[in-house]
Order: C-alpha cells, then sequence, then structure tokens
C-alpha cells in the first residue's frame, strides 16, 4: 500500500467487529509510529494498550460517571470557541455522518458511548507540563499510527470519547497521576456492514486553504 492509498483509504471507524488486534501486528505499527519527527527528538509519546478486559472496565465506569451526572473533563484544555469557518464544517460533518444512520444522532451517540465497540484502544498519554510542540508531536504519532494500521489491514478511530473521564483510563491502566491522556484511539476489524463505516467525510479544496485568492 503506498502512502498515497493509506492516506485515502483511512477514515474513522465507528463499530469494529469484535475480533481481537494480535500483540505482533501491534508491536509492527509502533515501530513504524515511532518513526515520527518530534521537537529534538524528544519523542513525548506514552503508550497504554487496553484489550478487551480493560475496555470493559473502561465502558463499566463510564457507564456509572454518566448514571452519577459526572461531567466529563478532559486533560487537555478545551476551547469551546471555534471560529464561522470551523463551525460551517462540523456541521457539514454531522449532518453528513447522521444521514449514514436511521436513528441519526441517536446511532452516533450509542456508537460514542459504546466505544464503537473497539476491541482494543490505544491511549497516547504525554507527561504533564511539556510545551505545545509536544502536543505537535502527538498529533503527528497518532498520524503515523493510524497510516500504519491501515497499512497492516485494521481500522482505527481517534476520540475524545475515550478521555473523557481520565481519572477512569489512569485507573484502569494504571497511569502515573504525572501524566495526561492526551487522545484515545480505537483500533480493529471494521465492521464493514454498517453504512457509517463507507461515511467518507469531506475536505477543503486546495484552492480554498492554500492559494486563497492568489492565481495559482
Ligand atoms: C482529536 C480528535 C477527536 C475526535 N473525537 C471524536 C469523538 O469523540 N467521536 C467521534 O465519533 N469522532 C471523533 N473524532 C473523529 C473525527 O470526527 C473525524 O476524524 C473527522 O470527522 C474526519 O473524518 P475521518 O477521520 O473519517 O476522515 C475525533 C478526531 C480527532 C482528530
Amino acid at each position: 500500500m503506498t502512502v498515497k492509498e493509506a492516506l485515502n483509504s483511512r477514515f474513522s471507524c465507528r463499530v469494529f467487529q469484535d475480533m481481537p488486534v494480535e500483540k505482533k501486528v501491534l508491536e509492527e505499527i509502533f515501530e513504524d509510529a515511532f518513526r515520527t519527527p518530534s521537537w529534538a527528538n524528544s519523542q513525548p509519546w506514552d503508550i497504554y494498550v487496553a484489550g478487551k478486559e480493560q475496555m470493559e472496565k473502561i465502558l463499566q465506569g463510564m457507564n456509572d460517571c454518566r448514571k452519577q451526572r459526572v461531567h466529563t473533563s478532559l486533560d487537555l484544555p478545551f476551547r469551546g470557541v471555534w471560529s464561522e469557518e470551523a463551525k460551517k464544517h462540523m456541521d457539514q460533518f454531522f449532518e453528513d455522518v447522521y444521514a449514514c444512520e436511521e436513528r441519526r444522532n441517536l446511532d452516533f451517540t450509542m456508537q460514542n458511548r459504546n466505544l464503537f465497540y473497539a476491541p482494543c484502544a490505544v491511549f497516547i498519554c504525554m507527561e504533564k507540563g511539556l510545551s505545545a510542540w509536544s502536543y505537535y508531536d502527538i498529533g503527528a504519532f497518532s498520524q503515523s499510527l493510524m497510516l500504519s494500521a491501515t497499512e497492516h489491514g485494521l481500522a482505527t478511530i481517534p476520540a475524545a470519547v475515550f478521555v473523557g473521564y481520565p481519572d477512569l483510563i489512569r485507573q484502569v491502566m494504571q497511569i502515573p497521576d504525572n501524566k495526561d491522556v492526551i487522545i484515545g484511539i480505537g483500533i480493529g476489524y471494521a465492521d464493514m456492514d454498517v453504512k457509517v463505516n463507507h461515511f467518507k467525510s469531506q475536505r477543503k479544496s486546495v484552492s480554498e486553504v492554500v492559494y486563497r485568492g492568489i492565481e495559482a
């Protein structure tokens, strides 16, 4: 598979099959992703892998938090104000993704609440207090991991919903308190019988983003 093919075939998988991911395959994916560049080769990523047993504990813990009406609180500062342009794309995304389902946002909500039925999740953590450049590195690392997973025939979804209750993740995964839980990436085999896994999200065009009014 070429990089171009991996970039174009990766998608956020919202329903996984109940099939485990082999440890050997995961290790190959990590080896690939560890080639990601980082500020002065600092390699700020710390990885915790949850398999079926931990996923069940996390799901149970999340359900308990919801029943007790505990608010989600991400470790990462979250900017609640989006630009008008970003809002337009987000609205379009929800309109498109809901259109894939008969029960529209109910299906989407259930997929999120069930962590997409992922048999495995990779929690990418980072020591607290590092600079914004390390967040940049984590983003690059995440994409490397997802592209390598794609080449290995696996589907992924990076999702904030995995890390809505970071203390729960720290507890189940035995992550020390001095680390932030930045993002969870669900990983596994996609259930291609569901429509949402055929959904292709839209992108801005090159002329919209790159040239902005300059004759190309
Ligand atoms: C940091 C981050 C957080 C995300 N959180 C969620 C989430 O909580 N739930 C969800 O369904 N999708 C989530 N997504 C997936 C995005 O909706 C998706 O990447 C975007 O719509 C583009 O679609 P694509 O990944 O299929 O290309 C997240 C993606 C990123 C990068």
